[in-house]
Protein backbone atom coordinates (compact mmCIF):
# COMPACT_ATOMS: atom_id res chain seq x y z
CA UNK A 1 0.00 0.00 0.00
CA UNK A 2 1.41 3.68 -0.61
CA UNK A 3 2.18 5.85 2.32
CA UNK A 4 1.73 9.01 1.57
CA UNK A 5 2.76 10.25 5.31
CA UNK A 6 5.82 11.25 3.48
CA UNK A 7 7.71 12.11 0.58
CA UNK A 8 11.03 12.98 -0.98
CA UNK A 9 11.27 16.38 -1.40
CA UNK A 10 9.98 17.38 2.07
CA UNK A 11 12.72 14.96 3.65
CA UNK A 12 15.42 16.71 1.27
CA UNK A 13 13.96 20.08 2.39
CA UNK A 14 14.29 19.21 5.79
CA UNK A 15 17.53 17.56 5.66
CA UNK A 16 18.52 20.99 3.52
CA UNK A 17 17.32 23.78 6.04
CA UNK A 18 19.20 21.77 8.84
CA UNK A 19 15.87 19.72 10.67
CA UNK A 20 16.60 16.52 12.14
CA UNK A 21 14.79 14.08 10.37
CA UNK A 22 12.47 11.81 12.46
CA UNK A 23 13.21 7.52 12.70
CA UNK A 24 9.42 7.52 10.01
CA UNK A 25 11.65 9.74 7.75
CA UNK A 26 14.42 7.63 8.05
CA UNK A 27 12.98 4.51 7.72
CA UNK A 28 10.51 5.52 4.86
CA UNK A 29 13.63 7.04 2.77
CA UNK A 30 15.61 4.12 2.86
CA UNK A 31 13.11 1.36 2.09
CA UNK A 32 11.78 3.50 -0.74
CA UNK A 33 15.45 4.25 -1.98
CA UNK A 34 16.16 0.63 -1.61
CA UNK A 35 12.66 -0.62 -3.78
CA UNK A 36 13.26 2.47 -6.43
CA UNK A 37 10.68 4.60 -4.86
CA UNK A 38 12.78 7.20 -4.12
CA UNK A 39 14.87 8.28 -7.17
CA UNK A 40 18.94 8.62 -7.59
CA UNK A 41 18.59 11.87 -8.14
CA UNK A 42 16.26 12.55 -5.11
CA UNK A 43 18.68 10.22 -3.03
CA UNK A 44 21.47 12.33 -4.85
CA UNK A 45 20.63 15.67 -3.18
CA UNK A 46 19.39 14.10 0.26
CA UNK A 47 23.00 12.61 1.14
CA UNK A 48 24.35 16.09 -0.33
CA UNK A 49 22.21 17.95 2.35
CA UNK A 50 23.57 15.13 5.26
CA UNK A 51 27.28 15.58 3.70
CA UNK A 52 26.21 19.66 4.60
CA UNK A 53 24.37 19.91 7.76
CA UNK A 54 25.51 16.28 9.34
CA UNK A 55 23.33 14.54 11.24
CA UNK A 56 22.52 14.09 14.93
CA UNK A 57 23.60 10.65 16.95
CA UNK A 58 20.29 9.47 17.13
CA UNK A 59 19.69 10.16 13.55
CA UNK A 60 23.03 8.21 12.50
CA UNK A 61 21.73 4.90 14.42
CA UNK A 62 18.28 5.24 12.37
CA UNK A 63 19.99 5.38 9.50
CA UNK A 64 22.39 2.78 10.25
CA UNK A 65 19.30 0.36 11.55
CA UNK A 66 17.36 1.55 8.70
CA UNK A 67 19.93 0.76 6.29
CA UNK A 68 20.58 -3.14 8.06
CA UNK A 69 16.69 -3.50 7.66
CA UNK A 70 16.84 -3.27 4.20
CA UNK A 71 18.22 -6.31 3.62
CA UNK A 72 19.09 -9.76 5.52
CA UNK A 73 21.15 -10.15 8.68
CA UNK A 74 23.23 -12.51 8.79
CA UNK A 75 23.50 -15.79 11.49
CA UNK A 76 26.61 -18.28 11.66
CA UNK A 77 26.13 -18.66 15.90
CA UNK A 78 25.21 -22.40 14.97
CA UNK A 79 28.37 -23.04 13.30
CA UNK A 80 30.75 -25.32 14.48
CA UNK A 81 34.26 -26.06 14.70
CA UNK A 82 35.85 -28.62 16.75
CA UNK A 83 32.42 -29.09 18.42
CA UNK A 84 33.22 -25.27 19.59
CA UNK A 85 31.62 -21.74 17.88
CA UNK A 86 33.17 -20.48 15.39
CA UNK A 87 35.42 -17.45 16.72
CA UNK A 88 33.47 -14.99 14.20
CA UNK A 89 35.89 -11.97 13.90
CA UNK A 90 36.36 -8.85 11.52
CA UNK A 91 37.84 -5.94 10.50
CA UNK A 92 36.96 -2.39 8.09
CA UNK A 93 39.08 0.34 7.34
CA UNK A 94 37.58 3.76 6.90
CA UNK A 95 39.24 3.67 3.49
CA UNK A 96 42.56 4.61 2.68
CA UNK A 97 45.32 5.21 -0.04
CA UNK A 98 47.55 1.58 -0.36
CA UNK A 99 45.32 -0.15 2.30
CA UNK A 100 45.71 -3.48 1.36
CA UNK A 101 45.71 -4.32 4.82
CA UNK A 102 42.71 -6.94 4.55
CA UNK A 103 43.97 -8.87 2.05
CA UNK A 104 47.36 -10.09 4.40
CA UNK A 105 45.39 -9.53 7.56
CA UNK A 106 42.54 -11.89 7.17
CA UNK A 107 44.51 -15.51 6.46
CA UNK A 108 46.81 -14.09 9.33
CA UNK A 109 43.69 -14.48 11.56
CA UNK A 110 42.62 -17.78 9.63
CA UNK A 111 46.00 -19.49 10.84
CA UNK A 112 45.43 -18.22 14.28
CA UNK A 113 41.98 -19.74 14.38
CA UNK A 114 39.97 -17.16 13.86
CA UNK A 115 36.83 -16.78 11.63
CA UNK A 116 36.20 -14.22 9.19
CA UNK A 117 32.73 -13.15 7.60
CA UNK A 118 34.25 -10.39 5.55
CA UNK A 119 31.55 -8.11 3.78
CA UNK A 120 34.06 -5.88 1.90
CA UNK A 121 33.42 -2.82 -0.59
CA UNK A 122 34.73 -1.39 -3.81
CA UNK A 123 36.52 1.44 -4.45
CA UNK A 124 35.02 4.64 -3.28
CA UNK A 125 36.35 8.06 -4.51
CA UNK A 126 40.53 8.37 -4.16
CA UNK A 127 40.84 5.42 -2.49
CA UNK A 128 40.35 1.47 -3.09
CA UNK A 129 38.22 -1.46 -2.26
CA UNK A 130 39.50 -4.57 -1.26
CA UNK A 131 37.16 -6.33 -3.63
CA UNK A 132 38.16 -4.26 -7.00
CA UNK A 133 42.02 -5.78 -5.33
CA UNK A 134 40.87 -9.12 -4.89
CA UNK A 135 38.99 -9.29 -8.24
CA UNK A 136 42.37 -8.42 -10.31
CA UNK A 137 43.51 -11.84 -9.30
CA UNK A 138 41.88 -14.50 -12.31
CA UNK A 139 38.66 -16.05 -11.79
CA UNK A 140 38.53 -14.62 -7.89
CA UNK A 141 34.76 -13.96 -7.28
CA UNK A 142 33.55 -12.09 -4.54
CA UNK A 143 29.52 -12.85 -5.28
CA UNK A 144 29.58 -16.00 -3.47
CA UNK A 145 26.32 -18.05 -2.20
CA UNK A 146 25.23 -17.86 1.54
CA UNK A 147 25.97 -21.58 1.74
CA UNK A 148 29.48 -21.03 0.37
CA UNK A 149 29.83 -18.49 2.80
CA UNK A 150 29.20 -21.16 5.54
CA UNK A 151 30.92 -23.97 4.13
CA UNK A 152 34.22 -21.55 3.87
CA UNK A 153 33.58 -20.29 7.12
CA UNK A 154 34.00 -23.81 9.26
CA UNK A 155 36.15 -25.54 6.57
CA UNK A 156 38.74 -22.52 5.90
CA UNK A 157 37.93 -19.74 8.27
CA UNK A 158 37.18 -16.78 6.20
CA UNK A 159 34.87 -15.69 2.78
CA UNK A 160 35.76 -12.40 1.49
CA UNK A 161 32.45 -11.37 -0.22
CA UNK A 162 30.52 -8.82 -1.85
CA UNK A 163 27.66 -7.51 0.23
CA UNK A 164 24.74 -8.60 -2.12
CA UNK A 165 21.61 -8.94 -0.15
CA UNK A 166 23.32 -7.42 3.23
CA UNK A 167 22.16 -3.79 3.37
CA UNK A 168 21.76 -3.57 0.21
CA UNK A 169 20.86 -0.02 0.97
CA UNK A 170 24.13 0.75 1.46
CA UNK A 171 24.97 -1.19 -2.07
CA UNK A 172 23.14 1.77 -3.38
CA UNK A 173 23.93 4.40 -1.38
CA UNK A 174 27.35 3.73 -1.66
CA UNK A 175 27.67 3.66 -5.63
CA UNK A 176 25.84 6.67 -5.10
CA UNK A 177 28.23 9.00 -2.96
CA UNK A 178 31.19 7.50 -5.30
CA UNK A 179 29.69 9.74 -8.04
CA UNK A 180 28.62 12.41 -6.08
CA UNK A 181 30.90 13.87 -4.05
CA UNK A 182 29.19 12.88 -0.70
CA UNK A 183 32.17 10.36 0.33
CA UNK A 184 33.62 12.29 3.16
CA UNK A 185 30.90 12.54 5.42
CA UNK A 186 30.90 11.27 8.98
CA UNK A 187 26.89 10.16 9.32
CA UNK A 188 27.53 8.45 6.36
CA UNK A 189 30.92 7.13 6.36
CA UNK A 190 29.38 5.48 9.54
CA UNK A 191 26.36 4.14 8.71
CA UNK A 192 27.81 2.66 5.74
CA UNK A 193 30.49 0.47 7.42
CA UNK A 194 28.33 -0.20 10.36
CA UNK A 195 25.31 -1.31 8.52
CA UNK A 196 27.43 -4.42 6.72
CA UNK A 197 29.23 -5.20 9.80
CA UNK A 198 25.95 -5.30 11.79
CA UNK A 199 24.50 -6.95 8.96
CA UNK A 200 27.70 -9.75 7.80
CA UNK A 201 26.83 -11.98 11.27
CA UNK A 202 30.70 -11.06 12.56
CA UNK A 203 30.27 -11.52 17.29
CA UNK A 204 33.13 -9.02 17.37
CA UNK A 205 35.06 -6.29 14.52
CA UNK A 206 37.84 -4.36 14.71
CA UNK A 207 38.19 -0.97 12.82
CA UNK A 208 40.47 1.25 11.15
CA UNK A 209 40.03 4.65 11.16
CA UNK A 210 42.08 6.44 9.08
CA UNK A 211 43.61 9.96 9.66
CA UNK A 212 45.34 12.40 7.17
CA UNK A 213 45.45 13.70 3.82
CA UNK A 214 44.49 9.88 2.55
CA UNK A 215 41.44 9.56 4.87
CA UNK A 216 37.90 10.82 4.11
CA UNK A 217 38.16 12.96 7.14
CA UNK A 218 41.35 14.40 7.44
CA UNK A 219 41.63 15.34 10.72
CA UNK A 220 42.37 13.50 13.80
CA UNK A 221 39.42 15.11 15.98
CA UNK A 222 37.00 13.84 13.19
CA UNK A 223 38.25 10.77 13.03
CA UNK A 224 38.26 9.63 16.14
CA UNK A 225 34.71 11.10 16.66
CA UNK A 226 34.00 8.63 13.43
CA UNK A 227 35.96 5.78 15.34
CA UNK A 228 33.87 6.66 18.55
CA UNK A 229 30.47 6.85 16.63
CA UNK A 230 31.12 3.67 14.99
CA UNK A 231 32.48 1.51 18.15
CA UNK A 232 29.00 3.22 19.75
CA UNK A 233 26.46 1.82 16.89
CA UNK A 234 28.39 -1.70 17.47
CA UNK A 235 28.49 -2.03 20.91
CA UNK A 236 24.90 -0.78 21.09
CA UNK A 237 24.34 -4.11 18.49
CA UNK A 238 25.79 -6.57 20.35
CA UNK A 239 28.92 -6.45 18.63
CA UNK A 240 32.54 -6.79 20.64
CA UNK A 241 33.27 -3.06 19.09
CA UNK A 242 36.95 -0.96 19.16
CA UNK A 243 39.08 1.20 16.63
CA UNK A 244 42.43 1.65 15.94
CA UNK A 245 43.63 5.15 14.49
CA UNK A 246 46.34 5.11 11.87
CA UNK A 247 47.83 7.50 10.25
CA UNK A 248 47.02 8.01 6.32
CA UNK A 249 49.12 11.40 5.62
CA UNK A 250 51.14 9.29 3.24
CA UNK A 251 50.16 6.12 1.07
CA UNK A 252 50.59 2.36 3.09
CA UNK A 253 53.29 0.38 1.74
CA UNK A 254 55.11 0.60 -1.40
CA UNK A 255 52.07 0.05 -3.97
CA UNK A 256 48.99 1.80 -4.68
CA UNK A 257 46.12 0.32 -7.07
CA UNK A 258 44.51 -3.32 -7.29
CA UNK A 259 46.72 -6.02 -8.74
CA UNK A 260 49.93 -4.17 -7.91
CA UNK A 261 48.83 -4.26 -4.17
CA UNK A 262 47.74 -7.98 -4.17
CA UNK A 263 51.60 -8.42 -5.27
CA UNK A 264 52.77 -6.76 -2.58
CA UNK A 265 50.29 -8.97 -0.29
CA UNK A 266 51.71 -11.74 -1.24
CA UNK A 267 55.08 -10.69 -0.35
CA UNK A 268 54.14 -10.01 3.17
CA UNK A 269 52.72 -12.78 2.91
CA UNK A 270 55.76 -14.52 2.05
CA UNK A 271 57.84 -12.76 4.95
CA UNK A 272 58.66 -10.23 3.48
CA UNK A 273 57.30 -6.81 2.53
CA UNK A 274 56.83 -3.22 3.89
CA UNK A 275 57.31 -2.49 7.40
CA UNK A 276 54.56 -0.27 7.78
CA UNK A 277 52.22 -2.72 5.83
CA UNK A 278 53.50 -5.56 8.32
CA UNK A 279 53.19 -3.44 11.76
CA UNK A 280 49.70 -2.20 10.78
CA UNK A 281 48.53 -5.94 9.63
CA UNK A 282 50.23 -7.23 13.35
CA UNK A 283 48.23 -5.00 15.05
CA UNK A 284 44.88 -5.41 13.55
CA UNK A 285 45.44 -8.89 14.39
CA UNK A 286 46.19 -8.86 17.91
CA UNK A 287 43.07 -6.47 18.25
CA UNK A 288 40.95 -9.09 16.25
CA UNK A 289 42.46 -12.00 18.23
CA UNK A 290 41.47 -10.43 21.46
CA UNK A 291 38.09 -9.35 20.79
CA UNK A 292 37.52 -12.55 19.21
CA UNK A 293 38.90 -14.46 23.22
CA UNK A 294 41.59 -15.88 21.01
CA UNK A 295 44.88 -15.03 22.92
CA UNK A 296 48.20 -17.07 23.69
CA UNK A 297 48.57 -16.89 19.61
CA UNK A 298 51.88 -15.13 18.27
CA UNK A 299 50.36 -13.47 14.79
CA UNK A 300 53.87 -12.71 13.22
CA UNK A 301 54.51 -16.54 13.70
CA UNK A 302 51.64 -16.99 10.82
CA UNK A 303 53.98 -14.89 8.52
CA UNK A 304 57.42 -16.45 9.13
CA UNK A 305 55.92 -20.15 8.82
CA UNK A 306 54.02 -19.63 5.94
CA UNK A 307 50.88 -20.48 7.47
CA UNK A 308 49.38 -17.52 6.69
CA UNK A 309 50.09 -17.87 2.90
CA UNK A 310 48.58 -21.53 2.68
CA UNK A 311 45.36 -19.86 3.93
CA UNK A 312 45.11 -17.14 1.73
CA UNK A 313 45.89 -19.84 -1.36
CA UNK A 314 43.02 -21.77 -0.16
CA UNK A 315 40.66 -18.69 0.33
CA UNK A 316 41.52 -17.62 -2.83
CA UNK A 317 41.00 -21.40 -4.71
CA UNK A 318 37.35 -21.55 -2.94
CA UNK A 319 36.78 -18.52 -4.12
CA UNK A 320 37.71 -19.51 -8.29
CA UNK A 321 40.92 -17.45 -7.95
CA UNK A 322 44.21 -18.58 -9.69
CA UNK A 323 47.13 -17.12 -8.31
CA UNK A 324 49.55 -19.21 -10.42
CA UNK A 325 50.35 -16.68 -12.82
CA UNK A 326 51.74 -13.13 -12.47
CA UNK A 327 48.89 -10.29 -11.84
CA UNK A 328 47.52 -8.55 -14.80
CA UNK A 329 49.99 -5.26 -14.03
CA UNK A 330 49.14 -2.28 -16.71
CA UNK A 331 50.66 -2.32 -20.32
CA UNK A 332 51.71 1.11 -19.86
CA UNK A 333 53.87 3.12 -18.01
CA UNK A 334 55.85 6.31 -16.85
CA UNK A 335 58.42 7.00 -14.10
CA UNK A 336 58.65 10.45 -12.38
CA UNK A 337 62.17 10.99 -11.77
CA UNK A 338 64.30 12.52 -8.36
CA UNK A 339 64.88 16.27 -9.47
CA UNK A 340 67.96 15.92 -6.92
CA UNK A 341 70.32 14.38 -4.55
CA UNK A 342 68.35 14.21 -0.81
CA UNK A 343 66.19 12.53 1.34
CA UNK A 344 62.37 11.66 -0.30
CA UNK A 345 59.97 14.06 2.02
CA UNK A 346 56.44 13.36 2.88
CA UNK A 347 54.05 11.90 -0.27
CA UNK A 348 50.53 12.88 -0.35
CA UNK A 349 48.13 10.41 0.18
CA UNK A 350 45.59 12.46 -1.33
CA UNK A 351 47.49 12.92 -4.37
CA UNK A 352 48.47 9.41 -5.12
CA UNK A 353 44.88 8.01 -4.51
CA UNK A 354 43.70 10.90 -7.44
CA UNK A 355 46.75 9.77 -9.83
CA UNK A 356 45.81 6.07 -9.22
CA UNK A 357 42.53 7.07 -9.64
CA UNK A 358 43.33 8.63 -12.91
CA UNK A 359 45.05 5.98 -13.82
CA UNK A 360 42.12 3.74 -14.26
CA UNK A 361 41.55 1.97 -10.70
CA UNK A 362 38.30 3.90 -9.17
CA UNK A 363 35.05 4.76 -11.06
CA UNK A 364 33.92 8.10 -12.37
CA UNK A 365 30.29 7.27 -13.28
CA UNK A 366 27.72 3.97 -11.28
CA UNK A 367 29.31 0.41 -12.37
CA UNK A 368 32.31 1.23 -14.28
CA UNK A 369 34.59 -1.04 -15.03
CA UNK A 370 37.83 -0.79 -13.25
CA UNK A 371 41.15 -1.53 -14.69
CA UNK A 372 43.50 -4.53 -12.71
CA UNK A 373 46.29 -3.11 -13.83
CA UNK A 374 45.97 0.49 -13.04
CA UNK A 375 48.55 1.85 -10.15
CA UNK A 376 51.12 3.35 -8.92
CA UNK A 377 54.71 1.75 -7.39
CA UNK A 378 56.88 4.11 -4.90
CA UNK A 379 59.97 3.41 -5.16
CA UNK A 380 61.73 5.85 -2.47
CA UNK A 381 59.29 6.23 0.51
CA UNK A 382 59.19 9.39 2.72
CA UNK A 383 63.08 9.51 4.30
CA UNK A 384 64.93 7.17 2.32
CA UNK A 385 67.78 8.51 -0.09
CA UNK A 386 67.25 9.90 -3.33
CA UNK A 387 69.54 10.06 -6.14
CA UNK A 388 69.36 12.38 -9.20
CA UNK A 389 67.79 11.29 -11.94
CA UNK A 390 66.41 8.20 -10.51
CA UNK A 391 62.71 6.80 -10.57
CA UNK A 392 60.88 7.59 -7.78
CA UNK A 393 57.07 6.77 -8.94
CA UNK A 394 56.46 4.17 -11.50
CA UNK A 395 52.82 4.73 -12.79
CA UNK A 396 50.91 2.02 -14.63
CA UNK A 397 47.60 1.72 -17.03
CA UNK A 398 46.21 0.09 -19.74
CA UNK A 399 45.44 3.15 -21.28
CA UNK A 400 48.08 5.96 -21.92
CA UNK A 401 45.63 8.29 -22.89
CA UNK A 402 45.19 8.61 -18.82
CA UNK A 403 49.00 9.36 -18.49
CA UNK A 404 48.95 13.46 -18.67
CA UNK A 405 46.44 14.18 -16.19
CA UNK A 406 47.27 11.25 -13.68
CA UNK A 407 50.73 12.77 -13.81
CA UNK A 408 49.69 16.32 -13.31
CA UNK A 409 48.32 14.94 -9.89
CA UNK A 410 51.45 14.38 -8.37
CA UNK A 411 52.65 18.15 -9.25
CA UNK A 412 53.31 19.55 -5.45
CA UNK A 413 52.73 16.32 -3.59
CA UNK A 414 56.29 15.09 -2.96
CA UNK A 415 59.72 16.36 -2.49
CA UNK A 416 63.15 15.64 -1.98
CA UNK A 417 64.53 17.37 0.90
CA UNK A 418 68.13 17.89 3.07
CA UNK A 419 66.79 15.73 6.11
CA UNK A 420 64.21 13.23 6.96
CA UNK A 421 60.87 14.50 7.27
CA UNK A 422 58.83 14.24 10.73
CA UNK A 423 56.06 11.37 10.13
CA UNK A 424 53.05 10.93 12.97
CA UNK A 425 53.59 6.93 14.08
CA UNK A 426 51.43 4.92 12.19
CA UNK A 427 49.43 3.93 15.41
CA UNK A 428 48.26 6.79 16.74
CA UNK A 429 45.55 5.22 19.21
CA UNK A 430 42.87 2.93 20.41
CA UNK A 431 39.75 3.67 21.33
CA UNK A 432 36.94 1.25 22.57
CA UNK A 433 36.99 -1.41 25.52
N1 LIG B 1 34.02 1.97 3.87
C1 LIG B 1 32.68 1.80 3.76
O1 LIG B 1 32.18 0.69 3.75
N2 LIG B 1 31.94 2.90 3.62
C2 LIG B 1 32.42 4.15 3.62
O2 LIG B 1 31.67 5.08 3.53
C3 LIG B 1 33.81 4.31 3.76
C4 LIG B 1 34.60 3.21 3.89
Amino acid sequence: MTDFTFDAPTVIRTKRDGGVLSDGAIDWVIDGYTHGRVADEQMSALLMAIFLRGMTGAEIARWTAAMVASGERLDFTDLRRDGKPLALVDKHSTGGVGDKITIPLVPVVMACGGAVPQAAGRGLGHTGGTLDKLESIPGFTAEISKAQIRQQLCDLGAAIFAAGELAPADRKIYALRDVTGTTESLPLIASSVMSKKIAEGTRALVLDSKVGSGAFLATEAESRELARTMVGLGTEAGLVTRALLTDMEIPLGRTVGNAIEVEESLEVLAGGGPADVVELTLALASEMLDAAGLDGLDPAETLRDGSAMDRFRALVAAQGGDLSGPLPIGAYSETICAPRDGTMGLIDAMAVGLTVWRLGAGRSIQGEQVQSGAGMRIHRRPGEPVAAGEAVFTLYTDTPARFEAAMAEMDGAWSVGDSAPELRPLIIDRIGP
